[in-house]
């Protein structure tokens, strides 16, 4: 009893060592779907309601940021009807959220190219800055729509030589382009999370997760919760976070 006593207890998370910042790709919506005889509109449903309870868990323990790649610059690819019923999605959260903002110090901020976007979902991001800009230190979650980590780089690096074409001087290092991408401000990502089964990055942070640490697990988005949070988080804490040292 006392041995499984202390097993379990090396096996809980150390509250104290938490990442600041956890960013996830949330795959495996439309094959849980499929599971189920349902369209995959229904696993993007499914989907979204996972992203809602894990935002409250990540800012129930005391992270500080979480940032969730909801749209690719790829996802144009897919059928009009699904590109229609994630941005309907979209939409229907934002609103929601827009309403708990300020109730529940969330505040919301979006990476990606977002001036492609329905005037609908842009006027919902121009009230969640609103609301942002005046909040406090609180939970931040970042959505990436209509996000690349390279268009991200190339629109940071189009915003420099708008710069140096307008006369600054001084050299470009790496804090000075980092204040230029999407995530400005933001700090990079301590643990990155890829639920769904498929082990790589597909474009999301590219400049951030430089130093992240990995984490791929095969249960599908939908199913995902607290206990799988929990699970990476043990996973990262027994990483030995060396950035190039020794
Ligand atoms: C990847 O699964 C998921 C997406 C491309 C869309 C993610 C969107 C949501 C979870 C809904 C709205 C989000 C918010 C933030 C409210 P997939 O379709 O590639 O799944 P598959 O690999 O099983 O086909």
């Amino acid at each position: 009893m006392a041995l499984l006593k202390k097993t379990r207890k090396a096996e809980e998370v150390d509250r104290s060592n938490l990442p600041r910042h956890i960013a996830i790709i949330m795959d495996g919506n439309g094959r849980w779907a499929k599971k189920r005889g349902m369209p995959r509109t229904a696993g993007h449903a499914a989907g979204a309601e996972t992203f809602r309870r894990v935002a409250t868990y990540c800012k129930d323990i005391g992270l500080e940021y979480l940032t969730v790649y909801a749209f690719s610059t790829e996802n144009w690819k897919r059928p009009p009807e699904e590109v229609a019923a994630i941005m309907g999605l979209l939409e229907k959260y934002l609103g929601e959220a827009i309403e708990k903002m300020e109730r529940d110090g969330i505040r919301l901020r979006f990476f990606g190219d977002t001036s492609v976007l329905s005037d609908k979902l842009l006027s919902l991001i121009h009230e969640t800055d609103e609301i942002t800009a005046h909040l406090g230190k609180t939970f931040q979650t970042n959505v990436c729509l209509n996000y690349g980590g390279r268009d991200e780089i190339v629109r940071a690096a189009r915003k420099w030589a708008e710069r140096v074409k307008a006369g600054e001087e001084g050299a470009l290092d790496e804090e000075i382009f980092s204040s230029l991408l999407d995530s400005a401000g933001v700090p990079d990502p301590e643990l990155l999370i890829r639920p769904g089964g498929e082990m790589r990055i597909s474009n999301f942070l590219m400049w951030q997760s430089a130093y992240s640490e990995l984490v791929f697990t095969d249960t599908l988005w939908p199913d995902f919760g607290p206990k799988d949070i929990d699970a990476a988080i043990l996973e990262y804490q027994k990483r030995n976070r060396r950035f190039g040292g020794l």
